[in-house]
């Protein structure tokens, strides 16, 4: 299968046509972003390793009944996904509190969280993601009430599938960030899952391994993110 046109260049991803309408080919970049694209740097051998972990854990959640976008690998850094209609938010799971969390309701670093915490955002850069609840995207046509029951109910599944998963590799599974798309007026997980969208802390340690290394400068972010793909058992090309 070819690259045709680009269809969109992101932050993080390109995502060209091919001669099957239904199809993209998804190339994964080594751009790396933080801040909504504030903070830039090219990290070699970061699209790879993510495009690895994503496959992989895409394969996992497929395998448990969630409907993936993923079809099929096409080199070490691009595969084949359904063209999805992406639903604008951005669904959001939490099982330990940090991040934006923390920061908006001055809650406790580092607070289990039970039951896992679900919390919509509207993917929009410019407005910087802003928190929103279902009604808002009811009310403004982002999803239906359908969609978002549907990711709702996947984002939970999703949370328990992958808990296992890095629990089994000696790591945590901190909180992950999901996209929905439409195709065929089915729900399916698109975009990735990978240390870019997911906070993954070492067990043991509690090291994060995930794209908060960028985020805060701690170094070693590509070798953290292999550190987790090895621990998973992908064998990496590079
Ligand atoms: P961003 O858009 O946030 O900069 P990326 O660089 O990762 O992020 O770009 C990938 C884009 O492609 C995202 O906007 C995502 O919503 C979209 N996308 C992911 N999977 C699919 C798919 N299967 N079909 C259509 N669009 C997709
Ligand atoms: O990253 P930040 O602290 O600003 O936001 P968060 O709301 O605490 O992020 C929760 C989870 O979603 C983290 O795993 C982020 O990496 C992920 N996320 C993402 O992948 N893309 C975004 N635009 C926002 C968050």
């Amino acid at each position: 299968m070819q690259k045709q046109q680009l269809l969109y260049s992101g932050k993080a991803k390109s995502l060209f046509t091919t001669d099957d309408e239904n199809l993209l080919i998804a190339e994964f970049r080594d751009d790396t972003t933080a801040f909504d694209g504030e903070k830039h740097q090219k990290l070699s051998g970061k699209g790879e390793t993510n495009l690895a972990i994503s496959t992989h854990l895409m394969n996992e959640i497929e395998n448990k009944g969630i409907p993936t976008h993923f079809v099929k690998s096409l080199s070490s850094t691009e595969c084949v996904v359904k063209k999805l209609k992406m639903l604008p938010v951005e669904c959001v799971i939490r099982n330990i509190a940090t991040g934006s969390l923390c920061r908006r309701l001055g809650v406790q670093q580092g607070l289990s969280l039970r039951p896992p915490l679900f919390e919509l955002f509207l993917k929009n850069d410019e407005l910087h993601d802003p928190l929103i609840n279902s009604d808002h995207a009811i009310s403004f046509g982002w999803a239906t009430e359908a969609q978002i029951a549907t990711m709702r109910e996947y984002t939970f599944k999703l949370n328990d599938i992958l808990r296992e998963a890095f629990s089994n590799a000696g790591l945590i599974l901190v909180d992950a960030k999901f996209e929905f798309g439409i195709h065929d007026g089915e729900v399916y997980v698109g975009d990735e899952i990978s240390p870019d969208s997911c906070r993954i802390w070492d067990a043991l340690t509690k090291e994060p391994l995930d794209k908060d290394r960028f985020r805060q400068d701690l170094g070693k972010v590509v070798a953290s993110y292999q550190e987790i793909a090895l621990r998973l058992g992908i064998s990496l090309t590079a």
